[in-house]
């Protein structure tokens, strides 16, 4: 938990009372966690207006584990089941030994993957999922870009472009050309590079995963009807979305990630089917949380960083 907004040295693991679960939740025997960048901007104060300023603060939003207790009102989650999950909103408290969660956002761990890599999947597979299919109206033979490919939601967005039938341009570093190739992506462009698109080609979807190139920058490379989603809560992102909605063809649009049980249904029965494959960086034991979060930052993590419970 954090003890005051700062950097990662307010991270402290402490001792506290196993929560109880209201009448729809269950308790959840934590196995892993993950880190998002969400918890770093809770950390810091960023989303102040939203946690609160009431310390101590719980962390982390990802879990994957066993069904431990099962409150009064839940007849499809039974104790011992494993499970996998998002909380919603700005409370977390998934990087600990149990949590109390809402049976609406969590279902059947995937088969076939362990604890750690069913907790890298659902925050940045349900924003993933979200942006390119609610938001994007993402389809066969689209031509899609994914702009900070490599990274948690970016992994998982080419995955899900390619299941989706789309053509893919990955925007990263060239060091990881050779790991999105492998996740599927047609194309690989460094992001020093002047030209995103190759000569002729309009994107119908331009996912800005790390949130460093505004509507404005992609509209001329956006097809007639094209989408710009972005990631970020930024005030020229909701000004790009309300001027779109108004006066042009070419949209703007932002995801805000929900956790919905069918979505995390969907993820499992792709990853129990092969096609989509969660991708961890690197995995610390919670004493070691600080660390976690401070490669966290560095932006430059291939996949999900995981913390493993003991
Ligand atoms: N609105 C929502 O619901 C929602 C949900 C999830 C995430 N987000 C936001 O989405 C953003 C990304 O999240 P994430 O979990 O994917 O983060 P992440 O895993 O930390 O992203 C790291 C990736 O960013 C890439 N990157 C670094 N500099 C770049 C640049 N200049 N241009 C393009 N890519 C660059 C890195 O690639 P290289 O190593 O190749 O440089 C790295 O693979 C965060 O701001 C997060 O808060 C929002």
């Amino acid at each position: 938990m954090i003890t005051g907004f700062g950097p990662p040295d307010v991270l402290t693991v402490h001792n506290v009372p196993v929560p109880r679960p209201q009448a729809d939740e269950v308790l959840v025997h934590v196995r892993a966690a993950a880190i998002n960048p969400k918890d770093t901007f809770i950390r810091k104060g960023r989303f102040k207006r939203f946690t609160g300023e009431k310390f101590p603060i719980q962390t982390g939003f990802d879990f994957a584990g066993e069904v431990a207790e099962i409150g009064p009102g839940v007849t499809d989650s039974p104790v011992g089941e494993a499970v996998y999950g998002m909380l919603d909103g700005w409370q977390g408290g998934t990087c600990a030994e149990y949590v109390s969660v809402s049976t609406g956002r969590l279902c059947k761990k995937p088969e076939g993957v362990s604890f750690d890599e069913a907790a890298a999947l659902p925050l940045v597979s349900l924003t993933a999922l979200q942006a390119l299919r609610d938001r994007a109206g993402i389809a066969t033979g689209m031509q899609v870009c994914i702009n900070g490919a490599s990274g948690g939601v970016g992994s998982m967005a080419v995955q899900i472009a390619k299941i989706m039938g789309a053509r893919v341009t990955a925007i990263s570093s060239p060091p990881n050309h050779d790991y999105l190739a492998d996740l599927g992506a047609d194309r690989c462009i460094d992001y020093r590079h002047g030209n995103i698109a190759a000569p002729g080609q309009r994107f119908d979807i331009f996912f800005d995963v790390f949130g460093n190139r505004p509507f404005r920058s992609v509209k001329p490379i956006l097809s007639d009807r094209g989408v710009w989603v972005s990631t970020v809560i930024r005030p020229h992102v909701f000004l790009s979305v309300i001027l779109t909605r108004l006066f042009s063809r070419r949209k703007a649009k932002v995801v805000l990630v929900k956790s919905l049980r069918d979505d995390l249904e969907q993820v499992r029965r792709w990853v129990e089917t092969g096609v989509l494959r969660p991708v961890v960086h690197s995995v610390y034991p919670l004493e070691n949380i600080r660390e976690a979060h401070v490669q966290q930052e560095t932006k430059h993590t291939r996949g999900k960083i995981v913390i493993h419970m003991g």
